[in-house]
């Protein structure tokens, strides 16, 4: 079992460490750790953030714990020495284009939530973000048009066969839940959206048992607070479900609890090489400090345990002590508590 550990910057390291001793907790038989760096601390030892030697690290490695990359002081670098771009090169040179995002309130969680209670009770969602295409990895500039004027541009696209198999990923994901599944997009705006939609709805004729529907993103993003409940698997493009899955977060009370799967090979179960790490960035405010919750990161390293390795059990081992950690009382600040990184790690091992 061949790990590669990218802590990152601010916050990465100190939240990485927690997962790692859960991990550890776990005795797996042949656990390996590999280590690598990452974003802004990789361009400040190396001169780039993604370098090589990281890369062939997660290569080597079945499956990559990744904690967070971002530092304000990087802000001015050229965009391709910018630390977002180790996150970004990695899910591209490793084909990871499937980004699973999991939001589930967890029991007594129900006042930490933006929602009302009853509201926030429902929310067992799954965001299946396209992670490989879009906006993201579209030719862009910056330019100076003929009369002076400065203009930035971004080109949005999606090609047929990267729309088809995230959308065989999500109908395969709905099969495994509650058989629902909700294609996020803006086709009465973007042609990008509307070979995105009807793609989809091809796909779905091998799906007859999934109930598809469609959604707008505006509609979606308003629909999320309104009543999350009803949504069961939601598939959208890279940037919408970038979106969206910070807006899900503070549904369930806090982005310090959203893990997150990317996934390369058309299977969410078991043998599939993986990135995983929390949705949330580097917090560079509060690095160092102890304050920030590792539980979106202990969650992701339970998601690397059933996709990449298959270990169903031990993945539920890590939820259900996060789960009970959460349930006796034991916060961070991002949940209004006072509990630090590190004894929010102690109590989820204890639990173990
Ligand atoms: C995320 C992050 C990244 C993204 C950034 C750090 C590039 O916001 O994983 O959601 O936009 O994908
Ligand atoms: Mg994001």
């Amino acid at each position: 079992m061949k790990i590669a550990v990218f802590p990152g910057d601010g916050i990465g390291p100190e939240v990485t460490r927690e997962a790692v001793r859960v991990l550890q907790a776990l005795d797996l038989p042949g656990l390996v750790l590999l280590d690598g760096v990452v974003g802004g601390a990789a361009w400040r030892r190396h001169g780039h953030p993604l370098p090589p030697q990281t890369l062939e690290t997660a290569r080597a490695a079945d499956a990559i714990l990744f904690g967070a990359v971002g530092d304000f002081e990087c802000d001015r670098l050229e965009r391709h020495l910018r630390p977002e771009q180790a996150i970004l090169g990695l899910r591209k040179e490793l084909g990871l284009f499937a980004n699973l995002r999991p939001a589930k309130l967890f029991a007594g969680l129900e006042d930490a939530s933006a929602l009302r209670p009853e509201v926030a009770s429902q929310i067992d969602l799954l965001i299946v973000r396209e992670l490989n295409g879009d906006v993201y990895f579209g030719e862009k500039g910056i330019r100076t048009l003929d009369d002076g004027r400065r203009q930035g541009w971004d080109l949005m696209s999606y090609a047929e066969d990267e729309v088809r198999r995230i959308a065989h990923l999500a109908f395969r994901a709905a099969q495994g839940r509650r058989g629902k599944l909700c294609s996020v997009d803006k086709a009465n705006v973007l042609e990008t959206s509307q070979l995105w939609r009807e793609v989809v709805i091809e796909v779905g004729c091998a799906y007859p048992e999934v109930e598809l529907s469609h959604m707008y993103v505006d509609n979606a993003a308003m629909q999320l607070v309104r009543n999350p409940g009803q949504f069961d698997v939601v598939v959208t493009g890279n940037l919408f479900g970038d979106i969206l899955s910070d807006q899900a977060s503070m549904c369930v009370g806090s982005i310090g609890l959203l893990a997150s799967a990317s996934l390369g090979s058309d299977q969410t179960a078991g043998g599939t090489k993986g990135l995983y790490e929390p949705i949330h960035g580097s917090a560079p405010d509060i690095a160092g400090q102890d304050k920030a919750n590792p539980m979106a990161t202990i969650l992701s390293a339970a998601m690397l345990l059933r996709h990449s390795f298959g270990r169903e059990a031990e993945a539920a081992r890590i939820e259900s002590a996060v789960a009970r950690t959460l349930a006796d009382g034991i916060r961070g600040g991002d949940l209004g508590g006072s509990n630090g990184t590190r004894a929010i790690g102690d109590a989820v091992v204890e639990r173990l």
